[in-house]
Parts: C-alpha cells; structure tokens; sequence
C-alpha cells in the first residue's frame, strides 16, 4: 500500500492533502521521500517558527523524555510552572493557563470572558467578533468563527457571539453594549487572507471594551511568538489586551497552547472551573520554554522585521503580484486577476518551495523566523519563476 492508499483506506479524509510524502527537516528545509528538497515557507502553519528541529528543541525534548514525560495536572511539575512566569513576564502580566491546541485556548479565553460578564451582572453575555476572523474547530471557537458557522452540518453553534465586518469601527463601536462581555479578534486576521486590522479598528475595540466594562481579547495563536516581528502583535498596536491566546509555535513543533491575562483577570477562572489531562505536562512545556528562548531575543525579532521587509519588497516587485499584505514574517500576497493561487501553489510546490493558498487569489507564506537572507531571495527566486 501506498502512503496515499493507506490514509486514504483508514484516515479520516478531513484534509485536501498535497501528493507528497515529508520525511525529514532541518532549519528551513524538509525532505520528501524520495529525497527531495524543499525550502520551507509554511513551516506547518507558523509551528515549526524556529526552524524544523532546531537543536535547542530537540535537546529540551530529549533531556526532558528521559527524565519524566507527564505527570497529572492534581499534582506539581517545574516546567509549565516555568513556562507560565515566562508566558507572563513577556506579555500581560497576569497568570496563564496551559492547554494543548489553539481552539482550546480560546475555549478557556471564551469562558474566562463569560465567567467576567456573569460577575457583573450580565445574564445572557455576549461576545462581539469580526467578520473573517477564524479561531478555531471546537464548538465555543467554532460558533466565534462567522466564517464557519454558517455551515448547517454541526449546527446548532453556540449562542452568545454576534459579529461585525472586519474593518469597520463604528460597527464595533454600535456592537458593544451593556450586555457584551468581550470583543475577540486576531490584530492580523490570518486563515482569510491576512489581513492586519487597522488601528483605528483595535482602538475602537479598546475604548468601547473600556466604556461597557467588557475585555479586549486578542487571538494571537498565528501572530504571536514573533511572527510579526515583536514576540506579541499587540506591542506594535495602539492599545493592550486584557487576555490573549497563543498555540502554534509556541511548542516549538509540539502541541500546547495558553491563555494567558492581566493581573486584574487573573483570578477569574477558579478552581475547578476548568482543566485538561495532557495540559502543561512535562515533556512539551519544555520544549515550549526552548521555542520561548529561541524567539523571545531581540536580535532575531529584529531579524524577523529586516527578512519581512526584504521578502515584501522583493514580491511587490514580482509580476503577477498585484499586492502584499501582512506584518514581518506574515505575508499574504494577492495575486492578478487570472492567476490562481491554488494552481501558484502547486507550481511552487513542484518547484522545491512549500507555501499555502488561502482562497482563490491569495498566497500566504510564513517562513521560519531563523530565514535568512539568502533563504528569502531563493524564494523570491522560485515565486517569480512560477508566476511568469
Ligand atoms: C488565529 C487562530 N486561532 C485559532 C486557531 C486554531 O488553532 P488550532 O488549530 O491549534 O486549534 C488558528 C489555527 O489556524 C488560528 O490561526
């Protein structure tokens, strides 16, 4: 049996996968196996943000495997501990809690912004989103997803979330009321296209959270950990959360995810209120603090900005690119009338360079944050050779 007929016969066929089979990684490169190289510029939908098997991970997985793997949230374990002060310490401030998944993260950022409205008096809280902004598969993240939730096969969804066009601060603004415990969004919307709110949204957002007594929640699972060029998106934005979420790189290839808050949210969500077997245990929080010391240096933030400005300008003067969005190392490139990005895809796929197609018309590359300059003009190289 092939690698195809096999997941085929016996995997649930949820993905539209690409035919090509990955067997190893090493900083920006895969190789399939047939022994081909890629350079790549998706790094598993910014996961694997340090590179692919960056040694400091591989060594904190190693060190940790053979010392104890997981251990009961019932009871206490150095590294999530750990990982939750330097979570913390390098964003809001507050406390974290530790979970295995985007979704789940925003899971516990929903009930932490419904458990705070209930605390204020508000019966039937409801939390304000935008219009394609995507935060996850789980029935809470799901029904938060307006994209999504359209779709009549897993319905009903869960009330309680009312959304408002992406841009469009005085539909925010109207929105926000007596009975809204939260606004959710993501600073650069990513699985639609990348698209960066303006700051006049983000503002709107703070102000009218601020004048109702609601949070300001920020999904920063795709644009935090660097990716945009400071280790939270928010640091480039004219006004702070009161939580946010992070997952993807954060465990440097390994699934965990946080929900992390100020110190004035910190004790909402109490004991019992929620929890998770796999949450914080040993083994991929410390990889995460691995990821975390990695990325969290100004030097390679620094590195982030420079490589995502090289890389922008280098597309924006590719023919058949008709524009360039996104912060740093998050790039959205829309392509021409009559290009098709699916069809880019598979091109540059054939030509050693793994990117993704978010719609019909748009490329979205999201190299490892170690890129360096020659990884950048190689792929620049490779797209201007498929588009011409
Ligand atoms: C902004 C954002 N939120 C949430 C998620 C869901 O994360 P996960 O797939 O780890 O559940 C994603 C995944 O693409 C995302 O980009």
């Amino acid at each position: 049996m092939t690698i195809q007929e096999l997941d085929e016969r016996w995997v649930m066929q949820t993905y539209p996968r690409a035919p090509v089979e990955f067997v190893r990684g090493e900083g920006a490169r895969l190789w399939d196996s047939e022994g081909r190289e890629y350079l790549d510029f998706l790094t598993g939908i910014s996961v694997c943000s340090v590179g692919h098997c960056h040694p400091a991970v591989v060594e904190a997985i190693r060190e940790q495997a053979g010392r104890l793997i997981h251990v009961s949230n019932l009871f206490y374990a150095a590294p999530g501990a750990e990982l939750a002060r330097r979570l913390c310490e390098s964003s809001l401030g507050g406390r974290a809690f530790l979970c295995n998944s985007g979704t789940e993260a925003n899971e516990a950022m929903i009930k932490l912004a419904r458990k705070h409205a209930h605390r204020r008096g508000v019966d039937e809280p409801e939390i304000v989103v935008m219009e394609g902004g995507f935060h996850g598969r789980t029935m809470g993240s799901l029904s938060a997803t307006p994209g999504l939730s359209g779709n009549e096969s897993f319905a009903p969804y869960l009330p309680g979330f009312r959304a408002v066009p992406r841009d469009d601060p005085a539909a925010l603004r109207d929105a926000v009321g007596e009975g809204t415990a939260a606004v959710m969004l993501e600073p650069i919307q990513g699985e639609t296209g990348v698209w960066p709110l303006s700051d006049e949204t983000i503002l709107a957002a703070r102000e009218a959270c601020d004048a109702a007594g609601a949070l300001l929640l920020f999904d920063e699972i795709q644009t935090g950990m660097g990716r945009t060029g400071s280790l939270w998106a928010y640091e480039q934005l004219p006004a702070r959360p009161d939580v946010i979420t992070s997952a993807k790189a954060l465990g440097g290839g390994l699934p965990v995810g946080a929900c992390v808050t100020t110190p004035g949210t910190s004790a909402v969500l109490e004991v019992g209120d929620h929890g998770s077997t796999f949450a914080a245990g040993p083994l991929v929080a410390g990889a995460a603090l691995a990821a975390l010391g990695v990325i969290d240096d100004p030097e390679l933030l620094r590195s982030v900005r420079e490589q995502g400005g090289r890389l922008s300008e280098a597309l924006r003067e590719t023919p058949g690119v008709s524009g360039v969005r996104g912060r740093g190392l998050m790039i959205g490139v829309e392509l021409d009338d009559g290009i098709s990005a699916p069809d880019a895809r598979d091109r540059l796929l054939e030509l050693g360079l793994v990117v993704n197609a978010i719609g019909a018309t748009t490329l979205r590359l999201l190299p490892p944050l170690t890129v360096t300059g020659a990884e950048v003009d190689e792929a620049a190289a490779l797209i201007r050779r498929a588009l011409g």
